[in-house]
């Protein structure tokens, strides 16, 4: 269980890390030794569409030409490569705790890349019109303290997508996601890669789908950080879409 009052995603997984204070650590080191495969890793989870997905939802969700945008856990950049297809680069400011996934990201585009994670971001209050996060909210220590720091940074009137896997509620979805995932994509990904780092990634990355929070609950930790028009689409009980908007005054 949670060693704090922190609002985490998902219990101590202790297979994994043995302490909540050792989460972020784990991830940064499993995600600098996977960094160099993750571009392979996400075609193969996402059977090969997720760079038209990614591109597809930020168009439905309101990203429009010059908006000022940070992409937080920008990973390799695959959702910020999409973003800056429609702001431009120059408008893009892209953060991750991995030095590892910055250095892939780096080469693909022209934008400010800053080493930090999402419960504390430097930059300067509301100033960005649009906010980011790609398949990482199970990552972060604390769901409140993130969704606050998103607050922070929008202008009045900004929007926050945040993209994720979820836990199917139906038993049939349920088990199909889990054949997938926990049976499947773990030793494929292996197999694809030569890596037992992804495969343990891939593993863990089961286990927090498996055990984050309901949807409801992010929802909830949204409202209750000020967010209005807070809504979530799902595209087959499985890819989640959470949109939130800072009120305009
Ligand atoms: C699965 S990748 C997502 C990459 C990208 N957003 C995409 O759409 O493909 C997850 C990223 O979350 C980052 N991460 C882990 N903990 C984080 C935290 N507390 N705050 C922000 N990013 C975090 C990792 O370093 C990793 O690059």
């Amino acid at each position: 269980m949670p060693e704090t009052d922190a609002q985490t995603p998902h219990p101590t997984l202790t297979d994994y890390y043995d302490s909540e204070s050792n989460k972020a650590p784990f991830l940064e080191e499993i995600f600098d030794r996977t960094a160099v495969h993750y571009d392979r890793i996400d075609t193969f989870g996402f059977l090969g569409t997720g760079r038209s997905y990614r591109k597809w939802v930020l168009t439905r969700a309101g990203l429009r030409p010059g908006m000022r945008l940070i992409d937080v856990a920008t990973g390799t950049g695959l959702l910020a490569v999409a973003a800056a297809e429609i702001v431009g680069a120059e408008n893009l400011v892209c953060v991750d705790p991995s030095s590892g996934m910055l250095d892939m990201a780096r080469p693909k585009l022209n934008a400010t890349f800053i080493k930090a994670g999402a419960e504390q971001l430097p930059v300067a209050d509301a100033s960005f019109d649009f906010l980011t996060m790609g398949y990482a909210l199970r990552h972060v220590a604390d769901l409140q303290a993130a969704f606050r720091e998103y607050f922070r940074v929008l202008k009045p009137g900004g929007k926050c997508l945040l993209l994720e896997v979820s836990r199917p509620a139906t038993t049939l979805r349920y088990k199909m996601a889990r054949l997938y995932f926990r049976d499947c994509v773990p030793k494929i990904c292996r197999a694809i890669t030569g890596s037992p780092d992804v495969q343990h990634l891939m593993e863990y990355y089961w286990e927090t789908i498996d055990q984050c929070v309901a949807p409801e609950a992010i929802l909830a930790a949204l409202r209750e950080s000020g967010f209005v028009e807070v809504q979530r689409t799902a595209w087959v009980d499985l890819f989640s879409e959470y949109t939130a908007v800072k009120p305009p005054h």
